[in-house]
């Protein structure tokens, strides 16, 4: 059996709003393995962020509704726990480090305290043992001269040092699990690489596993084991990293790959070709598959909605060019 320290299981969330439900997420199953960097990929608003908050306990109460078949963390249920359950978890066996850690911070308490704060509530340490916990964070994340970055506030650092210091306190409690929404897409393209260097080598070093969230594919081909392709609320792709590179199988996910920019290529050569229309108003879904208005391979049998196909080497997608020939309706051809 896989060693996982998550698996996700039918998870499913839903807002009810003046114009009825809405469902941001639909049926999300997939698996994090111990020590692996497990990428969410898609478009904007695909429900990336949806997911993260979601398994942290944190969608906005009472309009927004999580259910799931099963959540596994590290073997323990953790699907029916109430928020006082999720309070107990969050920051001490799931952390998030999200995009502006300068929202995430409070501008007037020094960062040692904001960093520590989560042994204060988990652990109950006082303040002599928070501050030499982080100081030992600090050094572990690289921040240079961490002795006297103890007593900064956030302004006196930088969109670098400060995300550093969002990762020590993301870390701080050594989680199973880290979930980082697209940690570097604030920062200069210098910093973006310092902070992916970072997180990798705490996964070599700590073992930390880890939820890579991004819109940007260049990132996962340098970060993730494997790679769930996400897509109006669902998982359109799933794969090994290096089969999701060699192999793109959804439509979706050809789109995402040609509309990265390549290093080699002239500058004149870089303008990056887009996948044409945008993602679909959740409330207003198109019946069947909901990429199918706009791929260039839509097919009549798009009309209806594709499952989840498991091709070679387990790698799976949704859509019917991959649908197994008696899975589809009689007098319909792909
Ligand atoms: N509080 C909310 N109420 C209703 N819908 C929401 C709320 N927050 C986000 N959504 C919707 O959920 C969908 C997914 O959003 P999100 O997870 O933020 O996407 P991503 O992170 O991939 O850009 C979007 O359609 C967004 O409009
Ligand atoms: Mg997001």
């Amino acid at each position: 059996m896989a060693d996982n320290i998550l698996s996700v299981r039918g998870l499913t969330t839903e807002f009810s709003g003046g114009r009825g439900d809405v469902r941001v997420l639909d049926d999300l199953s997939f698996d994090v393995g111990r020590g692996r960097i497990v990428g969410l990929v898609g478009e904007s608003g695909s429900g990336k962020s949806m997911t993260a908050l979601s398994l942290m306990g944190l969608v906005p109460q009472p309009q927004g509704r999580v259910t799931a078949r099963s959540i596994l963390l590290d073997g323990t249920e953790i699907s029916r726990l109430g928020p006082a359950g999720m309070r107990a978890l969050r920051g001490r066996d799931i952390a998030m480090v999200f995009q502006e850690p300068m929202t995430s911070l409070n501008p007037v308490r020094k960062v040692w305290e904001q960093v520590g704060e989560p042994l204060a509530i988990h652990h109950g340490l006082g303040r002599r043992a928070i501050r030499a916990r982080v100081l030992e964070m600090f050094e572990m994340v690289g921040i240079p001269d961490p002795k006297t970055r103890l007593d900064a506030y956030p302004h006196q650092l930088s969109g670098g040092l400060r995300q550093r210091a969002m990762i020590a306190m993301g870390l701080i409690c050594e989680p199973k699990l880290l979930i980082a929404d697209e940690p570097t897409t604030a920062l200069d393209v210098t910093t973006q690489a310092q902070i992916l260097r970072l997180m990798r080598e705490l996964r070599d070093r700590v073992g930390t596993s880890i939820i890579m969230i991004t819109h940007d594919l260049g990132i996962i081909a340098e970060m993730c084991d494997e790679v769930n392709v996400m897509y109006a609320g669902q998982i359109v792709e799933q794969a090994d990293v290096f089969d999701l590179f060699e192999k793109p199988s959804h439509p979706y996910t050809r789109g995402l790959l040609a509309s990265i920019p390549r290093a080699t290529e002239p500058r004149a050569g870089r303008r990056m070709p887009s996948i044409p229309g945008m993602v679909p108003n959740l409330a207003k879904l198109p019946p069947g598959c909901r990429f199918s208005p706009r791929c260039a391979e839509a097919m009549p049998i798009c009309r209806r909605p594709p499952d989840l196909a498991t091709l070679d080497g387990g790698h799976v997608a949704r859509c019917w060019l991959h649908a197994a020939p008696d899975t589809r309706p009689m007098g319909e051809t792909a």
